[in-house]
């Protein structure tokens, strides 16, 4: 028989635990989260948020951005927006700066923005391919080079990569 993997819950208990086990793990830590004006990111950011977290978010539609924190009740977690475009270096540089600025550090990055645009590739949309390379790879890679140094000095974080390659 194999044997339970680590996270295999076998009873209500021990899932009821394991999630109070993972809301204080979550509690105070400050997570910075790419492309959170829609979809994934901004629901992640609630979540986290709602869980005692205290968020970062970036995107380019910072009106967006603003009514997400603005709807995050000040009873949770905290909240901060920063207008941004992972395809620029200075850009992811000066939002981890500002997250830092606000929260002191960054433990988590979540390399969240992402373009998923489907077409055949026999329809040559050669736009496309460059802008998909510039935000899901590029973009994620300015995220990592952003935050590395910081992290490294401190000993501990995470980086969490979404976007397909
Ligand atoms: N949903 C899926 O089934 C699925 C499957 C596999 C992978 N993913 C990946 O998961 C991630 C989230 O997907 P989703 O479904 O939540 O997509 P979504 O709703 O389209 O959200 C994408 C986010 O990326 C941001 N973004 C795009 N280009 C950006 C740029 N240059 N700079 C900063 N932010 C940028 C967008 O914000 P602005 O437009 O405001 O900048 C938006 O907030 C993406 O990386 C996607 O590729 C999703």
């Amino acid at each position: 028989m194999l044997p339970l993997a680590p996270n295999h819950f076998s009873s209500h208990t021990d899932s009821r635990e394991r999630r109070t086990e993972i809301i204080s793990t979550i509690e105070g830590k400050v997570v910075a989260i790419t492309g959170a004006s829609s979809g994934i990111g901004e629901a992640a950011a609630r979540l986290l948020a709602e869980r005692g977290a205290k968020v970062v978010v970036g995107a380019r539609r910072s009106e967006r951005l603003e009514k997400l924190v603005a709807a995050i009740p000040a009873k949770n977690g905290e909240a901060r927006f920063r207008t941004l475009d992972v395809t620029s270096r200075e850009d992811m540089k000066a939002f981890m700066d500002f997250g830092k600025a606000g929260f002191g550090h960054v433990d988590v990055l979540v390399n969240n923005a992402g373009i998923m645009p489907l077409s055949p590739m026999t329809a040559l949309k050669v736009d496309e391919w460059d802008r998909m390379i510039d935000v899901n790879i590029r973009g994620v890679l300015n995220g990592i080079a952003a935050v590395l140094p910081d992290m490294k000095a401190r000993g501990s974080g995470h980086i969490v990569n979404y976007p397909p390659w």
